[in-house]
């Protein structure tokens, strides 16, 4: 049975959660306690799954026991319920716990979001590699758009649009802005289209917040790293993004799968940033490994790691909070079997876009005439020519 651990000092609201949550006493066992401390007591005694926390308490609050149970107990899932406005309170909660709830939640909605962290808690295997992600707060920026970030965000008339403008051309950064604007806080379940909107969506203030004092954002470590660019997969995930944006267009897809599209194929490689920047040693393996073999990097990731790329980046996304229809993409991207229903599925977009920008689609041939879309790749591959300038990556 799965174990949760509720903390709250007002034994009031623990009242009512135990009421609330009684018709579930068969699937979870809950055990509710007033402070942090006894929660890491318990949690150092026995495993627990989820740990729901409330933010404002004496002595040690939710952000302290968030923290020292990202770093001792890494495993457990992370969640807010919380009634604070506090803003800076809020950032920093909502950057160290998995999922943020506002209170007062209702037992259907608890339910339902601790289920689905359960599940997809389930899908990565590498227990290892679940601990690396499960404390990451941040993922790291591409040192000259960090700078231009800092230097910006200093700069007392800087708007947010040309804030959003530098968010937009980094990974790392654009993952934090949506992770915050799809947190319940600020109106969780909002349709983002670009990343630029989600920086305007959460305003100046709250970005200079989680920049400046809440250090929500970090550098690349280039010399560490400097087998792996950081650059190339900025510019790869860009071209797959515009190009997926184009191709769900000309299939007809809706709005809101264009959009998709279009933030899923920026995102879909960002586990390659986790992999190569947390586990360095181990990617290079991979790169000489796919190089030695002639293997795709999801392959070879597959032998290193037991786990590849897409899975890594759609675990972490999925902590994070992102909407299902962006991780789905980013999870399944090396996946996907002919289905004519994927058709008008932002996926099949950004599986298209990221054959045509790596490998110039030519492999794609008979699946695209088995889905029927044979006569769009001439036009597709114009398209992907003027996107990346005859660059591929
Ligand atoms: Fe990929
Ligand atoms: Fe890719």
């Amino acid at each position: 049975m799965k174990r949760i651990l509720f903390v709250d000092d007002e034994p009031r609201v623990l009242d009512g959660l135990k009421r609330m949550l009684y018709p579930y006493r068969n699937d979870w066992e809950m055990v509710f306690v007033t402070s942090g401390t006894e929660a890491l007591q318990l949690l150092a005694a026995s495993e627990f799954d989820v740990l729901m926390t409330d933010v404002r308490m004496p002595q040690m609050n939710g952000i302290e026991l968030l923290a020292e149970v990202s770093k001792r107990h890494p495993q457990v899932v992370r969640m807010v319920l919380s009634g604070t406005a506090d803003q800076e309170m809020t950032l920093r909660s909502v950057t160290l716990a998995h999922q943020y709830l506002v209170k007062p939640c209702d037992a259907k909605t608890l339910r339902t979001k601790v289920e689905h962290a359960l599940n997809f808690h389930r899908t990565l295997e590498n227990p290892i590699l679940k601990q690396i992600i499960a404390r990451l707060h941040s993922l790291p920026s591409i040192p000259s758009v960090y700078v231009k970030l800092m230097g910006a965000l200093q700069s007392p008339d800087v708007s947010i649009r040309e804030v959003g403008e530098i968010i937009a051309q980094d990974l790392g950064m654009t993952a934090k802005v949506l992770q915050l604007v799809n947190s319940a806080f600020f109106g969780m379940g909002r349709h983002i289209a670009t990343p630029a909107e989600a920086a305007v969506y959460l305003g100046i203030d709250t970005v200079k917040a989680l920049a400046l004092s809440v250090s929500a954002f970090s550098q690349f470590n280039a010399k560490a790293l400097s087998f792996f660019s950081i650059e190339a997969l900025q510019q790869h995930s860009m071209a797959v993004g515009f190009l997926a944006r184009n191709i769900a267009k000309s299939l007809g897809q809706s709005r809101v799968a264009i959009d998709d599209a279009f933030l899923g194929g920026m995102l879909h490689d960002i586990g390659k940033l986790v992999l190569a920047s947390n586990c360095p040693e181990q990617y290079q393996r991979v790169q000489h490994l796919a190089q030695e073999k002639a293997m795709a990097t999801f392959e070879a990731e597959r032998e290193i790691f037991g786990t590849s790329h897409d899975e890594v980046g759609g675990y972490l996304l999925w902590l994070w909070g992102l909407p299902d229809a962006i991780t789905e993409i980013v999870a399944g991207h090396h996946r996907l079997t002919v289905d004519p229903e994927l058709t008008g599925t932002p996926l099949l977009a950004v599986y298209l876009a990221d054959g045509l920008v790596n490998a110039g689609g030519e492999h794609e041939v008979d699946r695209l005439a088995a889905l029927g879309l044979g006569d769009h790749l001439p036009d597709w591959k114009s398209q992907r020519d003027a996107i990346v300038g005859g660059n591929r990556c």
